[in-house]
């Protein structure tokens, strides 16, 4: 089957090519669909925890994706004591899902972090100020405070965190109009090229 519309055809090696691509897009375009992933952790209780984020960067080589969280978060308590993680992104226009999985990395003093927050804008570095921490149980909705201005200053910087995800697997699942295509790629250890297959739907 092919779809000229996407470039790709019955090609494990252009489909991982296409979702790549539909990741290095949705790290720098806001209006992506791509751009806001939910990433699944494991809960402390042991049970699973989603939630979205924006995607902030994407590695094709190193097979990474990045974003931003508070080190108050219950996500942060969670790869603290299991780095395993999945992302899970749908494009609607593209109709096509992608499933990761792999490990995280939290970085919050490192050259990393550090970079990371440079880059950040004070409309980012807003969520940071939060005062009490978030999550906690609040009396009535409105009872916290964000500090007017400080999100210009480096006051939220102590509670900001990268998490770099380094995925090992990669499904894809494309619902092409003739009939949808599911691949599996996976990478061992040390390789850089993956094991490909095709999934029943
Ligand atoms: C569109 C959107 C983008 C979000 N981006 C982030 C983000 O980049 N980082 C983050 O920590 N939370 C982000 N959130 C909030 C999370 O979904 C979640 O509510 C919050 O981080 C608490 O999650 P936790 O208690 O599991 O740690 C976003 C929410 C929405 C709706």
């Amino acid at each position: 089957m092919t779809d000229p519309s996407h470039g790709f055809s019955d090609d494990l090696e252009a489909s991982l090519a296409h979702a790549f691509d539909g990741l290095a897009s949705a790290a720098t375009d806001r209006r992506a669909a791509m751009h806001t992933p939910s990433v699944a952790t494991i809960g402390l209780d042991g049970s699973p925890r989603s939630r979205t984020v924006v995607l902030r960067h994407f590695d094709r080589t190193e097979r990474s994706i990045r974003f931003h969280t508070d080190i108050r978060s219950e996500k942060y308590a969670e790869l603290q004591t299991d780095p395993r993680i999945a992302a899970h992104f749908y494009d609607v226009g593209e109709k096509i899902q992608l499933r990761l999985n792999g490990r995280a990395t939290v970085h919050v003093t490192d050259s990393l972090a550090n970079e990371a927050w440079a880059a950040s804008q004070a409309m980012s570095r807003h969520c940071y100020v939060t005062e009490p921490a978030p999550g906690s149980v609040i009396s009535d909705g409105g009872n916290f405070s964000i500090p007017k201005g400080r999100e210009l200053t480096d006051d939220g910087r102590r509670h900001f965190c990268a998490v770099k995800m380094v995925f090992t697997r990669l499904e894809w699942l494309w619902l092409g109009s003739d009939g949808h295509r599911r691949a599996l790629f996976e990478w061992n250890e040390q390789a850089s090229t993956p094991v490909m297959r095709w999934l029943v739907p």
